[in-house]
């Protein structure tokens, strides 16, 4: 079995970071799939921090190969960034060792503008977003206008595609959003020259990890955000503009279905949120505040504080079926001690109907009574535990009833955001 896929099985930030970090060990080719820089992936290795948002959390590993696949939209001036910064720390010194799609889409100033622009618009309606342009960077990609790495390499085709979009775009920024029109030749030369720095790494990705998962090379796919942010599966419209289940591994990366074996879901050990849309365990009183406080939960990449909660069950079960999980990495479980009584959501009840799964009706999740059932919790700090055995009773108990509640085994868990602070439950997961 050579591939492994991670995957987010809440609202995002569940700590896949630190676990594609850890797991990366055993691979020797990382690759990112989905999204863009609207993820951010904090990594603590020998107590230095170091954030990622585009390119795989592997690349803290010397000698692994990172990927960006297809299905990524890619901010060049990030990315040359995040270069930048990862060289300074010695990492991806052989331009070998990072590979970019040549048909991944750019994230071009005009769709900055448009994101941000929206949701000033919208008001109290507005979906979150990170603002970094990610959704209308989707929107031409499957309105087939969308700039291309390979149209990038080729100066005359760049030239007209953007003197033709950004027409297009001013007059929308300009009319409908009541913004700046953007100039021309001040992005074409800002463009020309992150072209010049990122030609080296442009490839096609498909073809090449194709090749190297025939050889048995260990393929790690990295997802971002998470499963109920899907723009298919997730609790739309509050959702992102890909899709980051599973299966998106193969359409997103260019890979065939039978080349995906192994699936490993992230969830917290309680649920946290970013941005609007519906949280069925949301708490707002001292419990919620202590679990910001103790988990540390403000957004990596917008410094947002999240919006915290107690698990569901009814998510993660929803998520272990639409991704077909293997096993699940259950982080920051270390944030729980201290709370008398735990309480985890096992269904929903709305207007006299059950619910087991995440329903698809916004009115529904907006106004459904979570159904809890109450644990006792724990008092020990677990920070500096290493084995499952170690843990306390109840710590073991709220463990095992996640594992019952979701139909999925525990084979990880996280107790503090060091690459060591892990209890390993199975040796290897590919
Ligand atoms: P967008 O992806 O920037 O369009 O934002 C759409 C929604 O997804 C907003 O609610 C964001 O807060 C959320 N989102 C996007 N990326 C992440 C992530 O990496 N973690 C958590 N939430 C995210």
């Amino acid at each position: 079995m050579s591939t492994l896929v991670v995957i987010g099985v809440q609202w995002g930030d569940e700590g896949k970071g630190k676990v594609v970090d850890l797991l990366a060990r055993e691979a020797d080719i990382i690759v990112r799939f989905q999204g863009g820089n609207n993820a951010g992936h904090t990594l603590v290795v020998d107590g230095q921090k170091t954030v990622v948002r585009l390119i795989p959390s592997g690349v803290l590993h010397a000698g692994k190969v990172c990927v960006i696949g297809n299905g990524v939209v890619v901010d060049p001036q990030v990315l040359v960034e995040e270069i930048d910064t990862l060289q300074q720390q010695g990492c991806l010194t052989d331009p070998a060792l990072l590979k970019i799609s040549e048909t991944a889409h750019l994230i071009m100033p005009y769709h900055k503008a448009i994101d941000l622009a929206r949701e000033r618009l919208r008001g109290e309606g507005r979906i979150g977003t990170t603002g970094r342009g990610i959704g209308p960077t989707y929107e031409d990609k499957m309105a087939r206008v969308g700039i291309r790495f390979v149209d990038l390499l080729d100066e005359k085709i760049f030239s007209e595609k953007l003197a033709h979009n950004l027409q297009e775009k001013n007059i929308y920024l300009g009319a409908i959003l009541q913004e700046q029109a953007l100039d021309y030749r001040q992005i074409f030369d800002r463009y020309c020259h992150l072209r010049t720095r990122l030609a080296p790494y442009i490839t096609n990705t498909s073809r090449y990890l194709h090749q190297e998962i025939s050889r048995g090379r260990k393929v790690l796919f990295e997802g971002a955000q998470g499963t109920m942010l899907d723009v298919d599966h997730g609790t739309y419209p509050y959702v992102t503009s890909s899709n980051t289940v599973a299966g998106a591994v193969c359409a997103g990366a260019g890979i065939a279905p039978r080349h995906i074996h192994n699936v490993i879901g992230i969830s917290k050990a309680y649920t946290t949120r970013v941005g609007s849309g519906p949280f069925p365990t949301e708490l707002f009183g001292p419990e919620g505040e202590k679990l910001r406080r103790d988990g540390g939960e403000f957004g990596t990449v917008t410094g947002r504080p999240r919006r915290c909660g107690w698990f569901d069950a009814v998510v993660v079960r929803t998520a272990a079926r639409l991704n077909g999980l293997t096993s699940l990495a259950l982080t920051k479980i270390d944030v729980l001690s201290g709370l008398p009584t735990l309480r985890i959501c096992t269904g929903y009840q709305y207007r006299g109907q059950h619910y087991d799964e995440v329903p698809a009706s916004t009115t529904v999740l907006e106004n459904l009574t979570p159904l809890y059932e109450d644990l006792p919790g724990w008092d020990e700090p677990l920070t500096g535990i290493r084995s499952l055995d170690a843990l306390p009773g109840n710590a073991r108990r709220y463990v095992e009833r996640i594992e019952e509640l979701v139909g999925v085994p525990v084979k990880m868990i996280s107790v503090g955001a060091g690459r060591e602070e892990t209890i390993l439950i199975r040796p290897s997961f590919f």
